[in-house]
C-alpha cells in the first residue's frame, strides 16, 4: 500500500514523529512517505496517489495547527475514502507525558484537543493516538513551562519511541501484508 504520512509541526517534534511512522510502515512492506503541510494546508503532489493515510499536528492552545486543520478540511473527501488514521502531540500521549501524573491522567480522560472531536466525525479515522512530544521552556514560554513543573512534569523530550513504533506496526497490520511482510 503507499502510504502518506502527513504532519504539521511548529518545532520539530511532530516531524520526527511523522518520520517514525513512516519507516515503521516501510518496515512493515508498505511504501511510506512522510510529508509536510505547508502553510497553505497543502502537500505537494496532494493525497491523490495515495492509499492510505497518516495525518498528525502538533497541538498549540488545546488545537491542531491550523495548517493541518485546514488541509483536514480540504481533503476531507479524499480521506474518507482511505483508511485515515489521526495523531496529536501535546504535553500528555497515551503512554508518556511531560505533566505529572494526577495532571496527565486528567487530561487523558478530559480534554480531547479542540478540533480533533470534529476531525473524528467528519473523517471516521480507523484510529486516534497522542504522543507526548518536546516539550521546550523556550518554545513554550515563562508561564507554559512553569505550569509544567507546577503540575510535577518536566520540559524536554518526553516521546515514546516504543509507543510509535507499535502504533505504526498495527496500521502496517490493519492495511494488510506488504510485500517485506509477504516475502
Ligand atoms: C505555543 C505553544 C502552545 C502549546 N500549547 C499546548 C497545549 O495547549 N496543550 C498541550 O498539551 N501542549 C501544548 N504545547 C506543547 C506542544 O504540543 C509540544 O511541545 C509538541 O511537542 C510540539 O510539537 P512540535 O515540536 O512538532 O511543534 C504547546 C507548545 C507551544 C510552543
Amino acid at each position: 500500500m503507499k502510504v502518506l504520512v502527513a504532519y504539521a509541526s511548529a518545532h520539530g517534534s511532530t516531524r520526527g514523529i511523522a518520520e517514525r511512522i513512516a519507516a515503521g510502515l516501510t518496515a512493515g512492506g508498505h511504501e511510506a512517505t512522510a510529508a509536510a503541510i505547508d502553510r497553505d494546508g497543502a502537500i505537494a503532489g496532494g493525497v491523490a496517489a495515495f492509499d492510505a493515510v497518516v495525518l498528525g499536528s502538533a497541538i498549540h492552545n488545546s488545537r491542531w495547527l491550523p495548517e493541518a486543520d485546514a488541509f483536514a478540511r480540504a481533503n476531507a473527501a479524499a480521506l474518507r475514502d482511505r483508511r485515515t488514521w489521526l495523531f496529536s502531540v501535546l504535553t500528555v500521549g497515551n503512554s508518556s507525558a511531560a505533566l505529572g501524573r494526577p495532571f496527565a491522567w486528567l487530561v487523558r480522560r478530559l480534554s480531547v484537543p479542540g478540533n480533533l472531536a470534529t476531525l473524528r466525525a467528519t473523517l471516521r479515522p480507523a484510529g486516534i493516538r497522542r504522543f507526548a512530544g518536546v516539550i521546550s521552556a523556550e518554545d513554550m514560554g515563562r508561564v507554559g513551562a512553569a505550569f509544567v513543573r507546577f503540575t510535577g512534569g518536566s520540559c524536554g523530550d518526553h516521546r515514546d519511541w516504543r509507543d510509535i513504533d507499535a502504533w505504526a506496526a498495527s496500521i502496517a497490520r490493519a492495511l494488510g501484508p506488504g510485500s517485506a511482510a509477504a516475502a
